[in-house]
């Protein structure tokens, strides 16, 4: 059977990744795994922009997202929604049971900074969630005017999901100021699904520490605990950590700007493509004249005209 993947995600994955799976296993309280581990560290850091940990979670990257969630709430979370994923983590939030608000956008709307303002202004929230590039619809919010907002309120915490724009396009987590930023690997990282990696910073452990009720599997607090003997909680999943090293190296060898700068001109060819061919970028047209990142630079199609094409 072969495939040729034209998703966002799962993506094609190389043979030099597939290759660098089939290694030979090893117990996750050795001194190799504390090697590989630690190693890791420093070179995720670098794709965050943090000094932050970064744990490494075998799940795909709902169930850091609801983790997110339960570590940290404690009154009430306004989830950003503007999409389908971003939709869903307001379901998700009041399904762990916690309160949540909504903050609507129309989809291929971005989320708008000053009605994100308004709304923490009302004093009823301590937490946010919000996606930085909703899949659903290829709509990339302004991450930089959210975050200054953000950085308005210094007692909500901030959890931003970059799914399918982690290393795909520059994201500053420690100059953005956001406290939580959650990825996956099956998109731009191109490797199998199954891992999501997750960045916190001390002042959201610290506000996990007094939540109750944060349950096991996605405990930032276990996270932390391992985290600092170079472990993770629970056995993970170490053929895709291998993986996860194989890629970094590759990136650290392209360099981030040279990989940034490619994907922009990928994303410049797909968009011409699409244009040749007659489709429009989902994301409303008025978008264009307040910045670039508005439309998504890793993902832009015209679901509706897709759709009937394939039909
Ligand atoms: C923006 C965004 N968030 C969250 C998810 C959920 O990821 P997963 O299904 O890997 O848990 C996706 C997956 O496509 C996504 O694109």
């Amino acid at each position: 059977m072969s495939y040729k993947l034209f998703i966002p995600g799962p993506i094609a994955v190389s043979t030099k990744t597939l290759q660098a799976m089939a290694q030979p296993m090893i117990g996750h309280r050795s001194t190799d795994f504390v090697a590989l581990y630690n190693g890791l560290q420093p070179k995720l850091q670098t794709l965050f922009a943090t000094k932050d940990p970064v744990y490494i979670s075998t799940s795909s990257a709902w169930g850091s997202m609801e983790g997110a969630v339960r570590n940290l709430t404690k009154t009430k979370v306004l989830n950003c929604m503007n999409g389908a994923f971003s939709d869903k983590w307001n379901d998700v939030a009041l399904r762990v049971g916690k309160g949540a608000g909504a903050l609507k956008s129309e989809w291929g709307q971005p989320v708008d900074p000053a009605a994100l303002r308004k709304e923490l202004a009302t004093g009823a929230y301590d937490t946010v969630t919000l996606i930085h590039n909703e899949t659903s619809t290829g709509t990339m919010s302004d991450l930089s005017a959210l975050a200054a907002v953000l950085r308005e309120f210094p007692d909500v915490i901030s959890i931003v999901d970059t799914v399918s724009s982690f290393s795909a396009v520059p994201i500053e987590k420690d100059a953005l100021g956001i406290d939580v930023i959650i990825t996956g690997s099956q998109k731009a990282l191109a490797l199998p699904p199954g891992l999501s990696l997750i960045s916190v910073s001390k002042r959201a452990l610290d506000r996990a520490a007094g939540v109750t009720q944060r349950g096991y599997y996605f405990d930032f607090v276990e996270f932390q605990k391992n985290h600092e003997q170079g472990m993770t909680p629970s056995t993970p999943v170490i053929p895709l950590i291998y993986a996860l090293k194989s890629k970094v190296e590759e990136i650290e060898a392209e360099t981030l700007p040279v990989r940034y700068a490619r994907h922009l001109r990928l994303n410049e060819t797909m968009r011409a493509w699409g244009a040749a061919k007659g489709f429009t970028l989902f994301p409303a047209k008025e978008f264009g004249s307040r910045s670039l990142n508005c439309f998504s630079n890793t993902l832009n199609y015209d679901l509706g005209a897709l759709n009937k094409t394939l039909k």
